[in-house]
């Protein structure tokens, strides 16, 4: 067989693409595609403790300065960014201001962040005349700050019912336009792939991680009205990446928090959270809701939409 030495085991093939048996991807990973890309760093593993009085805590602030949070403390970052749309937190900035806005928030992180701790930004693109693809920008930033990119994953969320009907100039070729029914989580870690687990364990199902280490995630929306916040997130998105990404009893952190689907994923699933959000009426409706599901009856089983399948 092409590129199989039953010896050695597989190489990364010059044509076509060989069975995957001890594969040695070695001339892949040193060859010239790789060469301006952040690279693995050898770094001895540090964990600081976060002060107690600032763990499981949302601090009404802007996120952009985390002096709350030590070096080396989160092990990972889940969140949705303000999209700069409109909405009643956004602002109106330009695409650069913006993305300097982030990239603010995303060096924050990687100082906070554990060596090999995870990032996952929930992202969608927006408009149409022409398309904004904030995702691909995001990418650019993440890389530029030296984070290493792991993968994308596209949430599906046509199961959400009510499609726009945004569809352009109908059964004409003269201007159709483009649905988008997926969103984007794009996952980096800080300088090394692997994560140190310091005696805690993983609590990821066969069934959870079989699904959950898939690129396309299909599950609902969360209507706003429900939540009772502009843009919230299903507790399956944070949820997901807590039990692929983290050990039990880990810090998640959400710079962005809003109504706190972050900090209920962390909670369901017995990790610490620390969130962020400048608007007090968001915080206060999280601290609403976190308390209801801490006071929830543990007899009551927990039940997602990764788990049910
Ligand atoms: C897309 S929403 C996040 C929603 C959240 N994932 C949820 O499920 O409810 C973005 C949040 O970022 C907050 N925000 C905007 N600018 C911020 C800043 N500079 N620092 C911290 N939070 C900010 C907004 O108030 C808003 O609640």
């Amino acid at each position: 067989m092409k590129g199989y030495n039953k010896k050695d085991g597989t190489k990364t093939s010059a044509f076509g693409s060989p069975g995957r048996i001890n594969h040695d991807s070695t001339p892949f990973y040193t060859s010239r595609l790789y060469e301006n890309l952040p690279k693995e760093e050898v770094v001895k593993y540090t964990e600081n403790a976060i002060p107690f009085q600032n763990l499981d805590k949302i601090f009404n602030k802007t996120s952009e300065k985390m002096d709350e949070l030590p070096d080396n403390s989160v092990h990972l970052m889940v969140t949705s960014p303000p999209y700069n749309v409109g909405k009643e937190y956004d602002e109106n900035l330009t695409l650069d201001e913006y993305r300097a806005f982030l990239k603010r928030v995303c060096s924050e992180v990687k100082r906070v962040l554990v060596p090999g701790g995870r990032v996952c930004i929930n992202i969608a693109n927006l408009g149409r005349k022409p398309y904004i693809p904030l995702h691909t920008f995001i990418i650019e930033d993440m890389l530029n700050l030296g984070f290493l990119m792991r993968g994308e994953i596209i949430w599906n969320k046509a199961s959400s019912g009510s499609p726009s009907t945004a569809w352009g100039s109908w059964l004409s070729a003269k201007n159709p336009t483009l649905r988008d029914i997926h969103e984007y989580i794009l996952v980096f870690s800080k300088g090394m792939f692997s994560r140190e687990n310091c005696g805690r364990k993983s609590t990821i199902s066969k069934k959870e991680f079989l699904e959950f280490t898939k690129s396309v995630w299909t599950f609902s929306a969360e209507p706003a009205t429900k939540i009772g916040h502009p843009a919230p997130y299903p507790v399956e998105l944070p949820y997901r990446l807590i039990q692929l990404y983290t050990f039990e009893g880990e810090i998640v952190l959400d710079p962005f928090i809003g109504s706190g689907q972050s900090a209920i994923a962390s909670i369901k699933t017995k990790r610490h959270y620390v969130g962020y959000d400048i608007n007090k009426d968001y915080i206060k409706l999280a601290e609403r809701r976190i308390k209801e599901i801490s006071n929830f009856n543990t007899q009551n089983k927990f039940e997602f939409e990764g788990e049910k399948k």
